[in-house]
């Protein structure tokens, strides 16, 4: 049986199916933004600067001028007005921007000019022409700048201190103690397509491709800048190479919107491999200072959890990295504090599990360092501290299958009989073998998200809403929903999205996506289904009539009689009878207050880790990752274990490998490109199962769906370095753990 026929029969949530988007990227044909090329479409190139501090005492604007095909430079003096000032944080999530609004450097990689040419060719000559002089001033990149301060909030807005119970005395009553510092570098996004712009303008309206993870937000945010309406401003995002949170707002994109304004015709911008490491955010560096204190029997008894962070001189962007301590662990004293830095760098941001990735290793690593001086099994450890409420709140879960992750990734893994000692282990050439876990978690949150339903005479449907496919599957899993919204066999269903001009389906952030918009498609269907089943039981002529709203289920382009499905007509029949073309349906989500003061929402997973390590040399391979997940109900087995799966080599990436080198002279990125900033290749990749547990939520929204982006990155790093130190004793506390640390 094809896929498209198993699913016929029964309902498409819950089915594996492949990828709907799959036949046009491997064919070439996803028309990506920067695959657009409007009628007189011009080029247009950032100058950046080479310098983290100071300002620019000289640009060589004429010799850039007078390069063949070159339209226009772009300066601060003639950058087009703006309504708003690039600070403005009118609109939500705002971050503060660099658009030519002075001659300052700020950091290294800022956009100082703009290029606008015939060809991309002209514009990159352009732009090296102009050959900028500085008056330079001395800069601060590390963690260890002198001066911090306790940022007013952190994250999404949450407090920088939080303090449940007396930490101190828990610490200095405890039988067991441990204190460990453990430090994350920087990281960038590194997505496939670099960010960038189709920008034309038409009087007063604005005409945009351009990837974007929130239509919503990055209309608010343009329509203030430019002072026009939101709905002035269209933009098509059909597909995105990958986003990660750096993509949730336009950021150097107005460069390029700004630079159609000037040359009044339409102006495509890409940002170079080396410019994503300059003014589209980052993952902010964290040095992690965890002190736990824990009783004879293992029981925690304090939990403290400091996070040093970095953020920009000119925003405040606060990595909320302990927040990781608040939710895992049952402990009587948790304590989590927050301060940061400035540094003369680009301001950090939104990075896949921000606060969770970095947090968690450092809390997963710090759990395996307090078992061990307890003499406990990591996993048993685990289990004896087990949060049958969320610790702090106090409030229940409204669903925690964590035992089942541990007890079926345990058993995948064959972690029973495992050694408490480091160095216990050695393959047949004579490698270190080392096995080592970590607990993953993340937060089950809801956004607003709107969708319109239509069901239509010839007994097709369609899905509106603006929803965002970055690469997580998003065509395919929205289908599903919206198909068994319908009750419509799924080729049936016609999905429209990915545009600014559909219902708005919020964002594809903060692992939401599918709750969200799935939530709202579903509402939508319901409608529709809710218009179709009155038009029927009010219609004698129905063989439904009579049978009540309640009576009626679809069922594969039928409504039928719940108590006697052979009874029932098509839905074309319903509507032709009553002479319409189609019946539609509104649907919305939204977060439930009520909900989240009762419950406590979050997905949890086990990582287990297996790595090889040369004793001569320090090299580490992972050989073996199997991650247990549980996150509510599953749309999409193919998609979701994808999606762990991805997570997870993001977990040995932190782990092992990724990280960026900052030049404390400079200020600049040393190892801005692929081939110095290391992220896993597939010789690098082990064998990563992910495993499905089921868990049921009744709580978290209609469908019941928690999130799955963010969760497989956290916990996976902890467990690697666990791992690392059970093949050799070696703690490794600064990642990416490299070979000269182990020796
Ligand atoms: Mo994610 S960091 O919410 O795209």
């Amino acid at each position: 049986m094809s896929e498209t026929q198993r699913i016929r029969h029964g309902s498409s949530i819950g089915q594996p199916i492949t990828r709907r988007d799959g036949p046009l990227k491997v064919t070439g044909q996803a028309r990506f933004a920067a695959d657009n090329h409007p009628q007189g479409l011009l080029h247009a190139v950032l100058a950046t600067s080479s310098i983290a501090r100071g300002r620019v005492t000289f640009l060589d604007e004429a010799a850039a001028r007078a390069h063949p095909g070159v339209v226009q430079v772009m300066l601060p003096g003639n950058r087009p007005a703006l309504a708003q000032h690039p600070d403005d944080k009118s609109a939500p999530f705002s971050f503060n921007m660099d658009l030519l609004q002075d001659d300052r450097v700020r950091y290294a990689g800022q956009p100082i000019a703009v290029v606008i040419a015939e060809t991309l060719e002209a514009a990159t000559e352009g732009a090296a022409l102009l050959a900028p002089r500085y008056a330079a001033e001395p800069v601060e990149v590390t963690l260890d700048a002198t001066s911090s301060y306790v940022p007013e909030a952190i994250g999404v807005g949450g407090p920088a201190e939080l303090r449940h119970g007396d930490a101190e005395a828990g610490l200095q009553g405890a039988a067991h103690r441990i204190e460990a510092v453990y430090e994350t570098p920087q990281q960038f996004h590194n997505a496939m397509e670099p960010h960038a712009v189709v920008a034309a303008w038409d009087g007063d309206r604005l005409s945009l491709d351009m990837p974007t993870q929130g239509f919503a937000l990055t209309q608010m945010r343009l329509a203030g800048l430019f002072g026009i309406p939101v709905e002035n401003i269209v933009i098509r995002s059909p597909f995105i190479g990958g986003g990660f949170g750096s993509k949730l707002l336009a950021g150097p994109q107005v460069l390029g919107i700004l630079a159609a304004r000037l040359v009044g015709r339409p102006v495509k911008l890409v940002l170079t491999r080396a410019q994503m490491y300059g003014p589209v955010t980052h993952r902010a560096p964290t040095r992690q200072r965890l002190r736990l204190g824990a009783a004879p029997d293992g029981a925690l008894l304090a939990l403290h959890h400091h996070a040093r962070t970095a953020t920009s001189r000119f925003d405040d962007f606060i990595e909320p990295a302990a927040n990781a301590s608040h939710t895992l662990y049952a402990a009587p004293a948790i304590v989590t504090t927050t301060d940061a830095v400035r540094l003369d760098t680009g301001t950090p941001g939104f990075m896949r599990a921000p606060g969770e990735a970095s947090g968690s290793l450092a809390l997963e690593c710090a759990i395996d360092e307090m078992a061990e001086a307890c003499g406990m099994d990591p996993l048993a450890f685990r289990l004896r501290n087990y949060a049958e409420v969320e610790p702090i709140s106090g409030k229940p879960f409204s669903s925690k299958a964590l035992r089942e992750c541990y007890a079926e990734g345990a058993a995948r893994f064959g972690w029973e009989g495992r050694k408490l000692a480091p160095r216990q282990m050695r393959d047949a050439d004579g490698l270190l073998l080392g096995w080592g876990m970590g607990t993953a978690t993340f937060p089950a949150l809801m956004f607003q998200a709107e969708a319109r339903a239509v069901l239509r005479r010839d007994g097709s449907g369609l899905m509106e809403a603006g929803t965002h496919e970055m690469g997580q599957g998003a065509w395919t899993a929205f289908a599903q929903i919206a198909a068994e919204s319908l009750g419509l066999d799924l080729e049936r269903l016609e999905l429209r999205a990915g545009r600014s001009d559909l219902p708005n389906a919020g964002i594809a952030g903060g692992s939401a996506h599918t709750a969200t918009a799935g939530s709202a498609m579903q509402a939508a269907g319901e409608a529709a289904i809710a218009r179709l089943t009155e038009l029927a039981v009010t219609d004698p002529r129905s063989p439904l009539f009579g049978a009540g709203n309640i009576g009626v289920v679809p069922r594969g382009g039928r409504l039928v009689r719940w108590d006697d499905p052979s009874r029932g007509e098509d839905y074309a029949e319903i509507l032709a009878r009553a002479g319409l073309e189609q019946v539609e349906g509104r649907g919305s989500a939204a977060p439930d207050p009520a909900a989240a003061e009762r419950y406590a929402m979050h997905s949890h997973g086990a990582v287990f880790a297996e790595v090889k390590v040369d004793p001569d040399l320090g090299q580490v391979r992972v050989t073996r990752l199997v991650g247990a997940f549980a996150a509510g109900r599953i749309i999409n087995p193919r998609l979701v274990q994808s999606q762990y799966q991805g997570g997870m080599i993001w977990g040995l990436s932190f782990a092992l490998q990724e990280g960026a080198v900052m030049d404390p002279r400079s200020g600049r990125v040393m190892n801005a490109d692929l081939a110095g900033y290391h992220v896993p290749v597939n010789a690098d990749i082990p064998s990563v199962e992910a495993i499905l547990v089921e868990e049921e939520d009744r709580h978290v929204n209609a469908l019941g769906v928690k999130g799955v982006g963010e969760i497989g990155i956290t916990g996976t790093a902890g467990a690697i370095a666990n791992a690392v130190w059970h093949a050799t004793g070696a703690r490794v506390r600064q990642f990416p753990i490299t070979p000269e640390a182990i020796l």
